[in-house]
């Protein structure tokens, strides 16, 4: 038997500017992981999703479905265009549609458990450009963030069509997520923004440029460590702005934002497409289960701790 595993991950800044260039900030999250295992099967390639209560021959798969892309994209990477004959049961502890990369990672997962069925090493770049091509089915016009960030399990500084940078993180940094329980679609949202900007795109432009110098501030921050938290926070709070001026917050994501600066954080923001999932807190690792608790009594649905090093 195989099996395999990736992590989530959190966007701390730059989400959707990131779409039209500019820099953003992504962190792995390795608390919630997808797991995927690959057992013998004596006939075909069946796909077991256990979370979904799903299982379909590979054969039998839409054309634009995105465990199938996986598999079938990492095969002929692999040069075993033939699917061989096993069971693919696929597990996660991600929540899905909440911005903390579900897809990403079961596509990782699998890219990584068909790479080991065949013992053939892919690099994490080579991983991250076949996850990619399964992205474009989730979002549409993917920056390309979530595969990267997934595939090569660091924080990273990204730039669409750049090289990656992995950052260094010279003090360690506490985070609290909140999940508001709305799905969302990120298709839908990214979308719908390109809408919004095709109709003022100075407007929109400058959100981005704006957003965009916030990430590279925050790149210096974090890579240094001379200024404290508190520095960090701030430019939190104004990425969180700036999306809710670009559209992509809601009601709920702004309540815990809100509730977690009363409780104490730094600094908070939404993290990932908007429009409902999550949000991220940067508070004193001391402070952390009093912010999360606050966000509960918000309307949070789940919270996780988790600390960035
Ligand atoms: O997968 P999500 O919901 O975390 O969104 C990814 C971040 C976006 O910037 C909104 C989209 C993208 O492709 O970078």
């Amino acid at each position: 038997m195989n099996q395999a595993t990736a992590p989530g991950k959190i966007i701390l800044f730059g989400e959707h500017a990131v779409v039209y260039g500019r820099p953003a900030i992504a962190v792995p999250l390795t608390q919630v992981r997808a797991t995927a295992t690959l057992s013998p099967n004596s006939t075909a390639f069946q796909v077991i999703a256990h979370d979904l209560g799903q299982q379909y021959l590979l054969t039998e798969a839409a054309t634009d479905n995105p465990i199938a892309v996986a598999v079938n994209e990492t095969l002929r990477q692999l040069g075993h265009p033939v699917a061989p004959s096993v069971n693919l049961g696929l597990q996660s502890t991600i929540p899905l549609g909440r911005g903390l990369g579900s897809g990403a990672a079961i596509s990782t997962a699998i890219v990584r458990v068909l790479a080991q069925f065949y013992q053939t090493d892919l690099t994490p770049a080579e991983i991250s450009a076949i996850v990619y091509e399964v992205e474009k089915l989730h979002h549409g016009t993917p920056s390309g963030i979530d595969n990267t960030v997934i595939a090569f399990e660091q924080p990273v500084y990204f730039i669409k069509g750049r090289g990656v940078q992995r950052m260094t993180v010279k003090k360690s940094l506490t985070f609290v997520i909140g999940d508001t329980g709305v799905i969302a679609s990120t298709r839908e949202v990214v979308a719908a923004l390109r809408q919004r900007w095709q109709t003022a795109p100075d407007r929109y432009e400058g959100y981005f440029d704006e957003v965009g110098r916030l990430a590279q501030h925050a790149k210096m921050i974090i890579e240094q460590g001379l200024v404290g938290a508190a520095a960090l926070g701030k430019l939190m709070n104004e990425n969180h702005e700036l999306l809710t001026d670009m559209g992509v917050s809601s009601p709920e994501l702004d309540k815990l934002v809100l509730a977690a600066g009363d409780a104490g954080a730094w600094g908070a923001k939404l993290s990932g497409a908007g429009g409902g999932g999550n949000m991220i807190a940067l508070v004193e690792p001391a402070q952390a289960e009093q912010v999360a608790q606050a966000l509960r009594a918000a309307g949070a649905i789940e919270t996780i701790i988790t600390t960035v090093r």
